[in-house]
C-alpha cells in the first residue's frame, strides 16, 4: 500500500483548515485514508517513528492476587492488574476505585508505550493488548507466557486510530480463568481527528466494562462448574457487573454522555437496548469511530466487542440500560436437550437482563449537537483482495465434544498451509458457522453455538453476512443489532451465518492468533495461528 507521509493534523493544516470534517466532505475532499488503522503517524512500516509531541509513557504493571468489595458481606478474592507511571503524564492512567479491573490506560496514537509486566500470580500469565496493530513480539502470544515471578517487557508504539481497545491475558489454555477472576483492562486512544470533533469527554465520557460472574456463598468468584459442559458452551455467571460492580447506578449530568461499552465476559452475548425503547444511537465499533452515527434499536455485544454509544441525558430523569431476550443458541440439536446447557448460571443465555440504571441529577456542560461526520473510512474493496473470488474459509463445527476450525483444534508452534498469508496483501476470510444441524455437526453433539471470532494484530471491514434459511428465525432475532459499519477486531457469527471480513496484513510479519472470543472455547483449543510472512 501506498506510504502515507501526511498525518490528518497535517493535511489540515494544509488545506488551511482547523478542523471539521463537516467542511471538508461538504467540500468534496477525501483525505488520504485517514481513518486506515495503520494510517498513522507517518509511515505504514514497522520503524514508525514516535510521535514527538506526545512523550513515551513507562508504566510499571503488576498481575497479582488481591480481594475487592464487590458484593456485601466478605471481599471477593479477585486477581488484578496494577498499574503505576513511572515515566510520563500521570492521566495517562486512570484507576477504576476498589474494582478488580486493571487500570484505563488513556493514550495518543504515536505515542511509545512501554510496559513492564511482573507476574506475581501463581500461574504462568502474558498480556495480549487486544485490537493494537503491533509486532508479534508485544502481541502476548501464549508462547511468550512468563513463570511467576518473571517479567515481560512491553515496547511498541500507538498506530490505531482513537478508539477503545484493551488487554486481557493469554496464556495457554488459562485466558478464560485468569479474565474471569479479574484480569482485564481499557486501552482507550484519543487522536487529533477525534478532538476535533469536540465529542463529550472527561467527565462525560464513561468506559463501561459488562460482565458476568458467578459467587458462592461466601462472596468468592467460582468457575467452570460443570466441567465439560461449560467448556462446550461457555461459562455463564448469574451477576451482571459493570466496572466490577453489581447493581450498577450511573449518576449522570443533564447533558451528553459518550458511553463506552465492553462486553468483557467471557461467553455471554448482550443484546443492548435502551429499556423505553429509545433508539441506541452509535458513534463507535471495536476499531474507533464510524463515519457516521447509526441508530440501532439494539446493539449486539458479543464477549470482546466495543460499542461507544452517544446519549443526552438532559431531556429525561432517568434511563435504563437492559439486555432483551433473543434465542442465544446452546441448545443441542442433537441427543441432548436445551435445558441441560444453560451450564452452572441461573440465567441462561439470551435472557433478559439489567445491565445498568442511569440517575439524571443535576444541569451539566450545555449539549452540543453530535456531529454527524465523525471519520473516514478507506473502505476496502472486494476486487483489490488477492482472493476475492476464492475467500479463505474458516468453518467453525464440533468435532466430539470440542468446537474447532476447520477440524482443527490450537497448537502452540503449528501454522497450516492455508493460515498463511503474504505481508501487505488484503484478503476476505469467511467464517462459516455450521454448527446446529447446518450439516457440518460431528459426533453425537451437534450444538448451534454462536461464536465471536477474533482476529489478533488487524482491524478487518465486515463486507457480507449470509444466513442458511433454517436458522433465519432465530437469526433475525439479533439480526438488526449488528453494527458493521466501522473498523472491527472481533465479529458475532451465529449458527447458521457465514461472515465474510475483508483484511490487510500490514506492517508485521510474524504469527498472530484468530480465535473465537468465546474464552471457553479458546482455551478448549478453537483457536489457531496465523502467519505473515514477508
Ligand atoms: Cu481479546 Cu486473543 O484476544
Ligand atoms: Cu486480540
Ligand atoms: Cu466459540
Amino acid at each position: 500500500m501506498a506510504i502515507k507521509t501526511l498525518s490528518r493534523r497535517d493535511f489540515l493544516k494544509l488545506m488551511g483548515l482547523g478542523a471539521g470534517t463537516a467542511a471538508l466532505s461538504a467540500c468534496g475532499v477525501t483525505l488520504p485514508a485517514a481513518s486506515d488503522p495503520q494510517a498513522g503517524v507517518a509511515v505504514s512500516t514497522p520503524g514508525i517513528t514516535p510521535s514527538p509531541t506526545s512523550p513515551a509513557l513507562i508504566v510499571d504493571l503488576t498481575a497479582a492476587r488481591t480481594t475487592v468489595p464487590i458484593l456485601s458481606g466478605a471481599e471477593t478474592p479477585v486477581w488484578r492488574y496494577q498499574a503505576s507511571v513511572r515515566e510520563g503524564a500521570a492521566e495517562s492512567l486512570q484507576v477504576l476505585d476498589g474494582s478488580y479491573l486493571g487500570p484505563i490506560f488513556r493514550v495518543k496514537r504515536g505515542q511509545r508505550i512501554q510496559v513492564k509486566l511482573k507476574n506475581e500470580l501463581p500461574d504462568p500469565t502474558i498480556i495480549h493488548w487486544h485490537g493494537l496493530h503491533i509486532p508479534e513480539e508485544m502481541d502476548g502470544h501464549p508462547r511468550y507466557a512468563i513463570a511467576p515471578g518473571k517479567t515481560f517487557d512491553y515496547d511498541f508504539t500507538v498506530q490505531n486510530r482513537a478508539g477503545m481497545y484493551w488487554f486481557h491475558p493469554h496464556p495457554h489454555q488459562l485466558t478464560g480463568q485468569q479474565a474471569y477472576y479479574g484480569l482485564a483492562g481499557l486501552f482507550i486512544v484519543s487522536d487529533d481527528e477525534e478532538n476535533a470533533l469536540g465529542l463529550p469527554s472527561g467527565e462525560y465520557d464513561l468506559p463501561l466494562v459488562i460482565q458476568d460472574r458467578l459467587f458462592d456463598a461466601v462472596n468468592r468468584m467460582v468457575y467452570m462448574v460443570n466441567g465439560m459442559m461449560d467448556q462446550m458452551t461457555g461459562f455463564l455467571g448469574d451477576t451482571i457487573l459493570v466496572n466490577g460492580k453489581p447493581d450498577t447506578i450511573l449518576d449522570v449530568k443533564a447533558s451528553a454522555y459518550r458511553l463506552r461499552l465492553l462486553n468483557g465476559s467471557n461467553s455471554r452475548i448482550y443484546k443492548l437496548a435502551w429499556q423505553d425503547g429509545t433508539p441506541l444511537t452509535v458513534i463507535a465499533t471495536d476499531g474507533g469511530l464510524l463515519e457516521a452515527p447509526v441508530t440501532r434499536d439494539y446493539v449486539m455485544l458479543a464477549p470482546g466487542e466495543r460499542v461507544e454509544l452517544w446519549m443526552d441525558f438532559s431531556t429525561r430523569n432517568d434511563a435504563k440500560l437492559v439486555s432483551l431476550a433473543f434465542d442465544g443458541g446452546g441448545s443441542a440439536g442433537g441427543m441432548m436437550g436445551g435445558g441441560m446447557m444453560g451450564g452452572g448460571s441461573t440465567l441462561p443465555k439470551g435472557v433478559p437482563l439489567d445491565i445498568l440504571r442511569v440517575r439524571v441529577g443535576e444541569k451539566g456542560e450545555p449539549v452540543s449537537s453530535l456531529p454527524q461526520r465523525l471519520s473516514s473510512i478507506a473502505r476496502h474493496r472486494m476486487e483489490d483482495a488477492v482472493n476475492g473470488k476464492n475467500p479463505r474459509s474458516f468453518v467453525l463445527a464440533m468435532q466430539g465434544m470440542i468446537h474447532t476450525i476447520n477440524g482443527r483444534v490450537f497448537e502452540m508452534d503449528t501454522v497450516a498451509n492455508d493460515e498463511i498469508v503474504r505481508l501487505g496483501d488484503l484478503e476476505v476470510w469467511e467464517f462459516v458457522n455450521l454448527e446446529g444441524g447446518g450439516g457440518g455437526g460431528m459426533g453425537m453433539m451437534n450444538m448451534e453455538m454462536p461464536h465471536p471470532m477474533h482476529m489478533h494484530g488487524v482491524q478487518f471491514q465486515v463486507v457480507e453476512r449470509r444466513i442458511d434459511r433454517n436458522f433465519r428465525k432465530q437469526y433475525e432475532q439479533v439480526s438488526a443489532g449488528f453494527v458493521d459499519e466501522g473498523w472491527k477486531d472481533t465479529v458475532l457469527v451465529m449458527p447458521g451465518e457465514s461472515v465474510k471480513v475483508l483484511v490487510r496484513f500490514e506492517d508485521f510479519a510474524g504469527t498472530f492468533l484468530y480465535h473465537c472470543h468465546n474464552l471457553e472455547h479458546e482455551d478448549a483449543g478453537m483457536m489457531r495461528n496465523y502467519r505473515v510472512t514477508s
